[in-house]
């Protein structure tokens, strides 16, 4: 397909807003449609866009992944003006930090666990009608190394700095082979942007936003290849489907 509607949540800033650049960059003839919690933010991020020269066509919708209703707000608002969606970017997401010892980490995990987690299984299963208006659905997952059995087993990851976000990519991980098993015309894939230099993590990240988002960029384009499900990052200039 020439072009796509591409929705990304977390848009307006971090990764998300990395996604959105380099999809553009790459595919200038997309339409990218920004998930952003407040709507001003998302008009931020749109002209820090235009300022860039990117000439795609580029809406904000507000949403907030971890409220139904404001899920259907966006898909009412995106139904009017779009007749389907081809890719779904599932990137908003939180770390809580609390760790189980200490109080408050119920309700940080259960805080956790439903950004990253349970808002995937609404948000996917709300888009459905959208992507299947499209030829070939395709949901993205942003994902993390922290996720992988086979990392946290063999001693591959830096110190834990939140056991409720490792959980949750996990889980997120399985969730989406659980809805792929449901969808079977639809696309799932969970991608790594490895370390990045974002909010996230107080900036320590090594990588820079849009390299991350380089991942997301090879998943999405049409490069003759049918990269199937799987768990995906983009290292050392190659693309590679990691063991998890
Ligand atoms: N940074 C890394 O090194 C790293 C590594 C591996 C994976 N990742 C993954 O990459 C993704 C993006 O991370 P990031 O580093 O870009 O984080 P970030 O800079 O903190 O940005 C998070 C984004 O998610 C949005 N968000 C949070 N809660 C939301 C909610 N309830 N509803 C709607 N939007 C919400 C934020 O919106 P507001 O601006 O309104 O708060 C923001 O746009 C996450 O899935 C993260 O797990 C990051």
């Amino acid at each position: 397909m020439s072009t796509k509607i591409v929705f990304v949540t977390g848009a307006n800033r971090g990764i998300g807003f990395a996604i959105v650049q380099a999809l553009s960059t790459r595919f200038p003839n997309n339409t990218y449609l920004l998930g952003v919690r407040s709507l001003s933010n998302g008009q931020e991020a749109i002209k820090t866009l235009q300022s860039l020269g990117l000439a795609s066509t580029f809406h904000a919708i507000e949403i907030d992944i971890t409220s139904d209703s404001s899920i259907q707000t966006a898909i009412s608002s995106i139904s009017a003006q779009h007749p389907r969606v081809d890719v779904l970017v599932n990137n908003a997401a939180i770390a809580e930090r609390t760790k189980p010892s200490e109080p408050g980490f119920r309700d940080s995990c259960n805080k956790t666990l439903n950004a990253n987690v349970t808002s995937f299984f609404s948000i996917t299963s709300a888009f459905l009608p959208l992507l299947h208006a499209s030829p070939r659905p395709h949901i993205i997952n942003i994902s993390s190394a922290r996720a992988s059995m086979y990392k946290q087993t063999h001693a591959q990851l830096p110190p834990t700095a939140s056991i409720p976000y490792n959980v949750s990519k996990t889980a997120l991980n399985v969730g989406m082979l659980e809805m792929a098993k449901l969808e079977p015309g639809v696309l799932f894939q969970a991608a790594s942007p490895g370390h990045c230099k974002t909010a996230f993590n107080g900036w320590t990240g090594k990588r820079d936003p849009l390299d991350g988002a380089r991942v997301v960029v090879e998943l999405v384009g049409d490069e003759g290849k049918e990269w199937g499900m799987g768990f995906w990052e983009f290292e050392e200039e190659r693309m590679g489907r990691v063991e998890w």
